[in-house]
C-alpha cells in the first residue's frame, strides 16, 4: 500500500521492536554495567494508551510484526494490555523476547494473550557461569520457565545465545542437545559492541559463528541449511538430519552483516524510534503524542523520517565516550 514504510535503499519496513521498559532484574555482562544503568523519569514513559496509539499508527502504516522486548518485558505489569493491543490493532506476528526470569508465573498469561513467538536468553546451562554471566541469575529458575513456556503451548519458543569464548565456547554442544531434546529452536549471536559493557565483552569475550559451527559439528555432526521463511529475521538456520523438529541458527552481525535485509525499526520506553540497533539516529515521538498531532500528521512524520534517516547498515559505536551513552537495555536487542 501507498502508506507503507520504506527506506531510500529499497527496504520496507514492516516489524517494529517495541523496548517496554528500560528495567531488568539481571545485569548481563554483554548488555550491562554491574552497578545498571541510569533510568528515565516516570513521566517520560509512554502509558498504555500512548503504546495503543502508536500501534495503531504502525499497523496503518504496514507495521505486520511486533516484538515485545525491554529491558525485560515480563516485568511490565501491562505486557497483557500492549499484546491485546497489538492484535486489536490487527499487527499480526506477535513476538515476546525475554530472559525467563519470570516466565514460570507468566507463560500461561502469555499464552493467553497470544503471543505467537517467544525469544528467551539462555547463555549457559552451567549455573556457575550462567550466574556470572547474567551478575546473580538463578539458572534453575530460567529453566522452569523454559518447561512452562513449552506446556503453556506458546507456538514458536528459541533460545537464544550470546557467544563468548570463554564462558561458553566450550559448551555450545549442551545448550544445542538441551534445544534438541526439548523440540525448540536455538540461535547463536555474535556479541555486539553495544554501548560500553558490550564493547567490553566483545573485545575479550568474541566467538564468530563460524567457529560456533565448527565447534558444534565437531561434537554433534554435519549441520544442514534449514528451510528459511522470507519473512525471517538476520538468522542463518541450520539443522541435523535427524532432529528435523528444530533450528539452529546463526546471526552475525560482525561477521556477515545482514543490513541489506533489515526489516525493523525500535522503539523506547520513553517514546524514541531508532532507526538502526548500531547507530543513534531516531526520532523522539513523546512531544508528538503528548502535542497536538493527530494520528496522521505523526503518521507522516514517521514516514517521512525513517526515509530520510534510516542508516544503510550499523556502524557500531566504539569510541568509549559515546558509546557508554548506548545501552542495550533501552533498544531491546
Ligand atoms: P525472529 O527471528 O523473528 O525471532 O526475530 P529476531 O531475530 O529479531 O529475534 P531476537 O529479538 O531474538 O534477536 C536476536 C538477536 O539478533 C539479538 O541479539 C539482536 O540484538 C540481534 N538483532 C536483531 N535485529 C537486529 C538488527 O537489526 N541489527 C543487528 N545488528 N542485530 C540484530
Ligand atoms: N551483543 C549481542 N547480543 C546482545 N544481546 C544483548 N546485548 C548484546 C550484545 N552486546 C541479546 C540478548 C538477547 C537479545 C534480545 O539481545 O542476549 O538475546
Ligand atoms: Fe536484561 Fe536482557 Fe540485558 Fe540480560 S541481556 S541484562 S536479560 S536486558
Amino acid at each position: 500500500r501507498e502508506s507503507a514504510l520504506a527506506d531510500r535503499f529499497g527496504r520496507r519496513i514492516t516489524y517494529l521492536r517495541v523496548s517496554v521498559t528500560e528495567h531488568c532484574n539481571f545485569r548481563c555482562s554483554y548488555c550491562s554495567p554491574a552497578e545498571g544503568t541510569p533510568f528515565f523519569a516516570r513521566k517520560d514513559h509512554l502509558q498504555v494508551e500512548e503504546y495503543d496509539r502508536l500501534i495503531g499508527i504502525f499497523a496503518g502504516l504496514g507495521v505486520r510484526h511486533m516484538r515485545f522486548t525491554g529491558g525485560e518485558p515480563l516485568i511490565h505489569p501491562h505486557l497483557p494490555a500492549l499484546i491485546a493491543a497489538a492484535h486489536h490493532h490487527e499487527i499480526g506476528k506477535i513476538s515476546v523476547s525475554t530472559n525467563g526470569l519470570l516466565l514460570a508465573r507468566k507463560a500461561e498469561l502469555l499464552k493467553q494473550s497470544g503471543v505467537n513467538n517467544l525469544n528467551i536468553s539462555l547463555d549457559s546451562l552451567e549455573p556457575e557461569v550462567f550466574a556470572r554471566v547474567t551478575r546473580g541469575g538463578n539458572l534453575q529458575e530460567v529453566l522452569l520457565g523454559v518447561s512452562a513456556a513449552i506446556s503453556a503451548g506458546i507456538p514458536r519458543i528459541k533460545l537464544n545465545v550470546v557467544l563468548m569464548r570463554t564462558e561458553n565456547g566450550h559448551n555450545l554442544g549442551d545448550l544445542v542437545r538441551y534445544a534438541l531434546a526439548q523440540h525448540i529452536d536455538i540461535r547463536f549471536i555474535e556479541t555486539m559492541p553495544l554501548g560500553q559493557a558490550g564493547s567490553e565483552a566483545q573485545n575479550t569475550e568474541f566467538l564468530s559463528a563460524s567457529e560456533a559451527k565448527s565447534l558444534i559439528e565437531t561434537e554433534l555432526g554435519t549441520l544442514y541449511p534449514a528451510f528459511r521463511p522470507t519473512d525471517n529475521g538476520p538468522a542463518q538456520l541450520f539443522q541435523f538430519a535427524e532432529h528435523p523438529r528444530s533450528q539452529i541458527g546463526f546471526i552475525t552481525p560482525i561477521s556477515d552483516n545482514f543490513c541489506a535485509t533489515c526489516n525493523r525499526v525500535r522503539l523506547t520506553a520513553s517514546g524514541r524510534l531508532v532507526f538502526c540497533l548500531g547507530q543513534e539516529n531516531g526520532m523522539d515521538l513523546l512531544p508528538l503524542l503528548r502535542g497536538s498531532s493527530r494520528d496522521e500528521e505523526i503518521a507522516d512524520e514517521i514516514r517521512e523520517r525513517i526515509w530520510q534517516d534510516k542508516p544503510e547498515r550499523h556502524e557500531f559505536v566504539t569510541d568509549p565516550e559515546r558509546s557508554s551513552r548506548i545501552f542495550m537495555m533501552r533498544l531491546g536487542g
